[in-house]
């Protein structure tokens, strides 16, 4: 293990020294990993192209980190322990040996069946580890793993397939969820039906059994072609700057963008980060409950802890099945050290009832880590008090797809912690306060939108087939800044507290949409003439979904209709986006040149039709009292 930080005046020399000499921080960071051959130089970057490489001419594999560093110290120690959706079931366990073999069988397979360096290989999985042990498989051989999350519809698998132009799908027969039994290769195939021309083969893996269509010459069986294969696979030596993996993710444009990451900075701060924050110890079990599918599963389940030499959790099922109590009767059961959740998750087990909670014995839990969403007060209260005993300090970390790891947050016990703050930046982050002219706000007690000055190792370094996009996104709202989408608060103690994206990107019970994104489902619907999303604040979810939608001709039955909508989202997107209102508008509230006005939408929303502003300059003024009329709240 590297060395920890291990107090806060311990963080506060740390993080001096990272400014003054970025570099020199990040070599000694790099320096605790393998690498074929050492780095001719730390960075090179700029933010203007952006352009931004780390560890300049180092050769590693990140696999052989994960897995063949660790086989001495501690091969028979658990890598990774698979918690099974049925309670019952026994723990599926892999030690770091047969976790090292599994992803060489798997790398082997892939090989065989003719996928190398530099392919794209799209995941299309639930929870099983075998979703983890092909994603370490692709990085072995230096394929480029794209996880989608196994909730999306066929066509945004569809979508994420050909933007990426993957020559095979990795899946699973069916996904047990709860009490349920979900077709997953039967996505898979209809996905395929659009046109995925550049798709080979479909690697399909039997997790619960049960009927299947198997495409002759396309699809084959994991266990066909993985079983027999040789437990040694030599790691392909990649460059620090090739791609490690693409993942998508929702911006304020419709078209959802492949985030770049690349080898080595990714694995030097995937690391750092897990070590520190979570403050993680030889021994230790650690869960995070975030699915794979997502950027905090990839970074955060697996590379960060195995990378570290951790025993992670990987949790099949819902917090939910059988009961309430799920997450604390694994953490007792599995004797969970640090646990890391969302706040959605947190506020619906809250309103079931603390009975859940108080029956588990959760003494082993030393770190409580919350991710993916503000955390309110009453949410972090009750996590504080009912789960961690007022005994762990609860780790609110903040970062983003794009960030690769989290770039604000506690570091265990050594940070002061705030309710609803997710405190100082780690070492070797440099976030920054803008005004809307760009100016930056100096000082504390301050409010802007959040950037980045200097570059991280794990940050994005492109979006797929379209740079010009990664640059616009994020380099040109500011000049030589990274912009994060976020508006944030440093307080009196320089203390940041992230107060939500400010641009049309909404966060639903942790998961990331566009605005953009759910209206082009919506409109999709014949019936639709046009439509605005907007979010709007949910006890449970963070933000619902509120959809205002002009219809052409007479709706008859508006629930109906209404049902409908809902159906062509699930079909377009996944049921992730799924309006939770959808009001049925004669106009939308628009300026002279005919842009929507959202901040009225928003309001109206919330369900504050009070002060809307100076409504007279619109377009259609009057449209602004029947959307208030109709509203519902
Ligand atoms: C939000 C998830 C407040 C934020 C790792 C960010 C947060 C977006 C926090 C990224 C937090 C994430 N407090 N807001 N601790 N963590 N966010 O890409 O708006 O799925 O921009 O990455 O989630 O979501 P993403």
């Amino acid at each position: 293990m590297t060395q920890q930080i291990k107090s806060f005046d311990d963080y506060k020399a740390v993080y001096q020294k990272s400014v003054e000499d970025p570099e020199g921080f990040w070599a000694e960071q790099a320096s605790t990993f393998t690498w074929r051959k050492q780095w001719d130089k730390v960075l090179d970057w700029n933010f203007t192209e952006p352009n931004v490489n780390w560890f300049v001419g180092g050769k590693l594999n990140i696999t052989e980190n994960c897995l063949d560093r660790h086989l001495e110290t501690r091969g028979d120690q658990v890598a990774i322990l698979f918690e099974p959706n049925d309670a019952d079931a026994e723990n599926i366990t892999y030690t770091y040996k047969e976790l090292h073999a599994e992803v060489c069988k798997a790398a082997n397979a892939l090989k065989a069946n003719g996928i190398g360096k530099g392919d794209r290989v799209c995941f299309y999985m639930p929870m099983v580890p075998e979703l983890a042990i092909g994603v370490l498989a692709c990085a072995r051989i230096g394929a480029i793993h794209s996880v989608v999350f196994a909730g999306f519809s066929a066509q945004a698998l569809a979508d994420r397939i050909k933007d990426a132009t993957c020559k095979a799908v990795i899946c699973s027969d069916y996904n047990s969820r709860g009490t349920k039994n979900i077709p997953v290769k039967k996505v898979v195939d209809d996905a395929l039906s659009m046109d995925c021309d550049s798709i080979e083969m479909v690697l399909v893996h039997k997790n619960t059994g049960g009927e299947l269509n198997m495409v002759s010459g396309r699809d084959k069986w994991w266990h066909d072609e993985v079983d027999g294969q040789s437990t040694a696979c030599e790691a392909e030596e990649m460059d620090s700057e090739d791609m490690l993996f693409i993942l998508y993710t929702s911006g304020s444009t419709g078209k959802p963008k492949g985030v770049v990451h690349t080898c080595g900075g990714y694995m030097v701060y995937t690391k750092y980060s897990f070590e520190n924050v979570f403050q993680y110890q030889e021994g230790d079990i650690y869960w995070c409950t975030a699915d794979i599918g997502w950027i905090t599963g990839h970074s955060y389940i697996v590379y960060g802890p195995l990378l570290a030499g951790a025993t992670t959790v990987m949790f099949e099922g819902v917090p939910t099945y059988p009961d309430a109590g799920r997450f604390w009767q694994t953490c007792e059961k599995l004797k969970v050290n640090q646990f890391y959740t969302a706040p959605t998750a947190i506020r619906a087990l809250m309103a079931q009832g603390d009975q859940h909670v108080t029956k588990y014995d959760l003494s082993s839990l030393k770190v409580l880590g919350s991710v993916g969403e503000p955390i309110n007060e009453e949410a972090w209260e009750w996590y504080h008090e009912l789960v961690g005993k007022k005994n762990c300090p609860i780790v609110d970390t903040w970062w983003q797809t794009e960030t690769g790891g989290i770039m604000i947050g506690g570091l265990g016990e050594h940070s002061p912690m705030k309710p609803a703050h997710a405190g100082y930046p780690l070492p070797g982050i440099q976030p920054c306060l803008m005004d809307a002219d760009g100016k930056e706000l100096e000082g504390n007690d301050i409010e802007g939108l959040l950037c980045v000055k200097y570059p991280w190792p794990s940050m994005l370094r492109t979006t797929y087939g379209d740079h010009e996009r990664c640059r616009q996104t994020y380099f040109s709202a500011f000049e030589n800044l990274y912009f994060t989408g976020d508006g944030a608060r440093r307080d009196k103690d320089g203390m940041y507290r992230i107060i939500g994206r400010v641009d049309d990107v909404i966060n639903v019970s942790g998961h990331r949409m566009g605005t953009a994104e759910v209206e082009n489902a919506i409109n999709e619907h014949e019936l639709v003439v046009e439509s605005a999303v907007v979010g709007y604040p949910h006890d449970i979810k963070g933000q619902g979904i509120y959809a205002y939608v002009i219809v052409s001709g007479d709706i008859e039955d508006e629930d109906a209709f209404r049902k409908e909508l809902i159906q062509v989202v699930v079909k377009e997107i996944g049921p992730i986006a799924k309006p939770d209102k959808i009001q049925i508008v004669s106009g939308l509230p628009k300026t002279r040149s005919g842009k929507i006005m959202r901040r009225i939408l928003r309001k109206v929303a919330s369900g504050d039709t009070s002060n809307l502003g100076d409504t007279s300059t619109l377009l259609n003024p009057e449209v602004v009292d029947e959307i208030k009329d109709t509203a519902l709240v």
